[in-house]
């Protein structure tokens, strides 16, 4: 499991270097701290409003994600600019 973790995150480190080739406008913090308990890449299936996106990322702090008042300001306006649905 540690290795497959690992792999995961030399994976997306790569794509990442390669210029995010997937086509998905990926976000820095998402990557940094949505990846620890589920791939980032979850994030970015489907648009969300902004209540939701709130909703979301509080269900993440319940759920243990550890995210300073500034990193998460930068985050909300990113989700909401980038996946934003409304
Ligand atoms: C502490 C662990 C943890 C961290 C960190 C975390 N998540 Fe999650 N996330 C979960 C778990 C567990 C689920 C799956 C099941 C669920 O919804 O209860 C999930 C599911 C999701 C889903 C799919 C379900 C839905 O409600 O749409 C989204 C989107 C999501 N996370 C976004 C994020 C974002 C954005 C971040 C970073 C700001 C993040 N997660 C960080 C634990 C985490």
């Amino acid at each position: 499991m540690k290795c497959l973790v690992v792999s995961f995150f030399l994976a997306s480190a790569s794509l990442f270097i390669a210029g995010c080739s997937d086509g998905v406008d990926r976000i820095n913090i998402v990557e940094d701290k949505c990846g620890k308990c589920h791939k980032p890449d979850i994030v970015y299936l489907n648009k969300k409003s902004k209540a939701e996106w709130d909703r979301v990322v509080y269900g993440m702090k319940v759920r243990g994600l550890k995210i300073s008042e500034a990193d998460e300001k930068i985050l909300m306006q990113e989700l909401y600019n980038k996946l934003g649905s409304e």
